[in-house]
């Protein structure tokens, strides 16, 4: 008997706090006219001072373990993909393992950027094919506002903060995760960020004066790998599956930039309104955006029992992935 993962609740959490493109006219040389046009977005969310991600994440697991119907003690592991967690360590993992209050289950974190979510998404999937385990949580969160340079434009309009949890159990029927595909470039590590706080670089008075706390981006050539790698990402899925894309409901990449999205559409031939997006709203959440996504079609009814679901993203690392599920 094949046992499948089968993702059985889903939650999310956004801070309260919006703030909208014309407030970051009053913040650094930048127009809601230019923000729009070039990357779609129009307001993101925003942590408070008190929030860290682990507070995320434990808003986002309690949402979804309650749209699941299970208790916490039925979990077997818990695993968060951040690159902004509360501190180097612990894990946030554990954090939110504290705050849940669980025992005798085991935590981790995944460090893969905005990819984070389909990594963490496939070890979990592994890990209950396998048949070793039996449900799991798994979150995407990022609190990118604690790591941005809020004087440089061309990386603070960005990003937005929020954490996105699924519950994964084993199931014996043919619904569940069918096929994630995982793929990394080491080569391209220096074109997204952050060099200072880690062992090449520790925290230092003059670590600070040159904002090497904060993210540095090549954004043009980003842009471009970007396009190739969601491109590549959902080709593999489908050739892997012998599906074509009109056999896929809904695709739910990765919301960077509208512009990045609509290429990808243009370059397969997929129509716009056959991707999920809400960057519009959010920006880019880093490991959240994919959870966040998919946790709103669901509960917009975007997506029905059996229908096939594509998620697929890109990140820092350079890492890029892809989930197909069958709902
Ligand atoms: C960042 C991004 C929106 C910039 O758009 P772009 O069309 O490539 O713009 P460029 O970087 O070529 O900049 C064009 C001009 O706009 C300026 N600019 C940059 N940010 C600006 C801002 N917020 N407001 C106004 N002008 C801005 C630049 O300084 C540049 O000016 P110049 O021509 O005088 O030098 C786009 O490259 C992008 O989305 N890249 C991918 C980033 C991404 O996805 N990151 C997350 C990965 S997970």
């Amino acid at each position: 008997m094949q046992i499948r993962s089968r993702i059985i609740g889903l939650g999310s959490y956004l801070p309260e706090r919006v703030l909208t493109n014309l407030e970051l006219e009053g913040m650094v040389e930048t127009s809601n006219e230019w923000i729009l046009n070039r990357t779609g977005i129009s307001e993101r969310r925003i942590a408070s001072e008190e929030e860290a991600a682990s507070d995320l994440a434990y808003n986002a697991s309690v949402a979804a373990l309650k749209h699941a119907g299970i208790k916490k003690e039925d979990l077997d592991f818990i695993i968060v993909a951040t690159v902004t967690p509360d501190m180097l360590f612990p894990s946030t993992a554990c954090l939110v393992q504290y705050k849940l209050g669980i025992k005798n289950i085991f935590s981790f974190d995944i460090s893969a950027a905005c990819s984070g979510f389909i990594y963490a998404l496939s070890v979990a999937d592994q890990y209950i094919r396998s048949g070793i385990y039996r449900t799991g949580l798994v979150i995407g969160v990022d609190v990118f506002s604690k790591v941005v340079d809020w004087s440089d434009r061309s990386t603070c309009v960005l990003f937005g903060d929020g954490a996105g949890a699924a519950i994964l159990q084993a199931d014996s029927g043919d619904r569940g995760i069918i096929s994630t595909h995982l793929h990394s470039d080491g080569r391209l590590w220096d074109i997204l960020y952050i060099p200072g706080g880690g062992s090449r670089t520790p925290p230092s008075e003059e670590m600070l004066k040159n904002k090497l706390q904060y993210i540095k981006m090549r954004g043009n050539e980003l842009f471009k790998v970007a396009v190739n790698t969601l491109c590549d990402s959902i080709s593999e899925v489908l050739k892997f599956n012998g599906l074509k894309s009109d056999d896929i409901k809904l695709f739910i990449p990765h919301q960077a930039n509208l512009r990045i999205i609509q290429a990808v559409g243009k370059k397969l031939n997929i129509p716009l309104e056959r991707f999920k997006i809400n960057l519009d709203v959010y920006g880019n959440t880093s490991a959240a955006s994919v959870p966040i996504a998919l946790c709103e079609s669901v509960s917009e009814h975007m997506v029905r029992e059996s229908d096939y679901v594509l998620l697929e993203a890109f990140g820092s690392g350079l890492t890029w992935g892809a989930a197909l599920i069958k709902w």
